[in-house]
C-alpha cells in the first residue's frame, strides 16, 4: 500500500511587520479589539511591486524541495492553492513552474480555488495522484498576499485587520512504510452561505445571485459587465464577511470533520499528538481545543504573528511547529480547516 509522506516542508513571510498600532493609523481599531476578537498582535505584507504569491510560494518552495534532497526540476506536478493569485488567469501554478526556473519540461500544474481550506483540498488532490502512482514527487503550496486587496479604511476594519502575506509549502513523495504518511483526508462544501465570506467582483455573475439592479446593471452591454462601471464607486472589489455566521458555523465544523478523520482510522481525540487547525481566530482554535479536550502542547497556533494568511495558515503553522521540534518522527499530526464556501475539510498524517 502506497501513501504519501511530506518529504520536506518549508515556508516564507515576508519582512515587513505591521502591528495593530500600525492599522490604528490609518483606521478607527484599537490594539485591544483586534487581539481580544482574534488573538492578532501583528501580521506580515509583501513588499509592493516585488514580491507576489507566486514569489514567496517560490521562497518557501525551495526549502521544501530543499529539505526532501530534491531539485525543483525534479518536481512532477504543482498543486497550488490562493484566493489572491498574480493574475486572474493563468492560475499561479504555471507562474510557480517559471519562478522555480522549471521551464522546458513537461509537468502539470494547477490552481485550487478553496480559500482556507485550500491547503487541505491541495494536500488531499495530491495524496490521490501519488497513490496511484502518476506522480512521486508533488509540490503543494498554499500562499496568499491579502495586503494588496484589503479595504484599508475604517469601513473595511471587521476583515482588513485579520489578514496576513505569506506561504507555505510541502513535497510530497510515495511511501511504503506501513502506517506512515497521510492517513486520510476529509473534504466538504457547502455552497448555501457563499456570498457571506466572499470577494463578489470583478466576475462573470452579471447579478445573477444577488439581484443586478444593486450593481447598476440594467443597461450594461456585453464586455461591461465582468467590470463594470460602478466598482469602483461601490468598492464591491474588497472582500466581504458575515464574521458571526462564520465563527458560528467554523466552531461546529472543525469538530465534526476532526473526529470523522479519527473514526475512519479508529483513533480518538488522544490519539492525536500535533493538531494544526487553520489560522482563522485565536477564538475559533480555543474553542476546538476546548472541544475535543486537548491540552495547550498539542495544539500549535501562530495567528498572532501572522494573522490569518489563508491557504498558506496551514503549511506555516505545521513548517514552524516542525522547526520547533513540536513535530516528530511517529506523531499523529491532525490538520484541519474551515472558510469561504463554505468549505472544509481534515487530514490526519502518522509524520
Ligand atoms: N476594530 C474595532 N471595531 C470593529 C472592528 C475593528 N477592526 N471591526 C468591527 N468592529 C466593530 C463593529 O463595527 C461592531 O460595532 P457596533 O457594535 O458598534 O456595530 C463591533 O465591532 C462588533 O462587530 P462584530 O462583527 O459583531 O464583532 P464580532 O464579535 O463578531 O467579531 C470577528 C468580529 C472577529 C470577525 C468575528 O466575528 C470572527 O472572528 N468571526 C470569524 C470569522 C473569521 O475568523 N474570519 C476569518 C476569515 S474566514 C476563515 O478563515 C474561517
Amino acid at each position: 500500500m502506497v501513501n504519501s509522506k511530506i518529504a520536506g516542508i518549508g515556508f516564507y513571510v515576508p519582512e515587513q511587520v505591521v502591528t495593530n498600532q500600525d492599522l490604528m493609523q490609518v483606521m478607527d481599531t484599537s490594539d485591544e479589539w483586534i487581539q481580544e476578537r482574534s488573538g492578532i498582535k501583528e501580521r506580515r505584507y509583501g513588499k509592493k511591486h516585488e514580491e507576489t504569491p507566486t514569489t514567496m510560494a517560490a521562497n518557501a518552495a525551495r526549502i521544501a524541495c530543499e529539505r526532501a534532497g530534491i531539485k525543483p526540476e525534479e518536481i512532477d506536478f504543482i498543486v497550488f492553492a490562493t484566493l489572491s493569485p498574480d493574475y486572474y488567469f493563468p492560475g499561479c501554478g504555471v507562474l510557480l513552474q517559471r519562478e522555480l526556473g522549471i521551464t522546458h519540461k513537461e509537468m502539470g500544474a494547477i490552481d485550487i480555488r478553496n480559500q482556507c481550506s485550500g491547503f487541505i483540498y491541495s494536500l488531499s488532490v495530491a495524496d490521490q495522484f501519488i497513490k496511484t502512482g502518476m506522480y512521486k514527487n508533488i509540490l503543494v503550496v498554499g500562499s496568499e498576499m491579502h495586503s494588496m486587496g484589503l479595504d484599508f479604511t475604517t469601513r473595511g476594519r471587521n476583515v482588513a485587520v485579520l489578514f496576513g502575506d505569506g506561504a507555505g509549502a510541502v513535497l510530497l513523495q510515495p511511501t511504503t512504510e506501513e502506517g506512515k504518511g497521510i492517513l486520510t483526508t476529509h473534504l466538504h462544501s457547502d455552497g448555501t452561505y457563499a456570498e457571506e465570506l466572499a470577494l463578489i467582483s470583478p466576475g462573470s455573475h452579471g447579478g445573477y445571485h444577488l439581484g443586478k439592479e444593486q450593481f447598476g446593471f440594467p443597461d450594461a452591454l456585453y464586455g461591461e459587465i465582468f467590470v463594470y462601471e460602478n466598482l469602483i464607486e461601490n468598492k464591491t472589489y474588497y472582500p466581504n464577511m458575515n464574521g458571526q455566521l462564520v465563527f458560528k458555523t467554523a466552531v461546529t465544523k472543525f469538530p465534526e470533520v476532526i473526529m470523522e478523520a479519527l473514526n475512519k482510522v479508529g483513533m480518538t481525540p488522544a490519539d492525536i499528538d500535533m493538531l494544526v487547525p487553520h489560522q482563522a481566530n485565536l477564538r475559533i482554535a480555543q474553542f476546538v481545543q476546548k472541544t475535543l479536550k486537548l491540552p495547550d502542547e498539542k495544539v500549535f497556533n501562530n495567528i498572532m504573528k501572522y494573522g490569518n494568511t489563508t491557504a498558506a495558515s496551514i503549511p506555516i503553522a505545521l513548517c514552524e511547529a516542525w522547526e520547533a521540534g513540536k513535530v516528530k518522527d511517529g506523531d499523529l499530526v491532525c490538520l484541519a480547516a474551515f472558510g469561504s464556501g463554505f468549505t472544509w475539510g481534515s487530514a490526519l498524517i502518522r509524520w
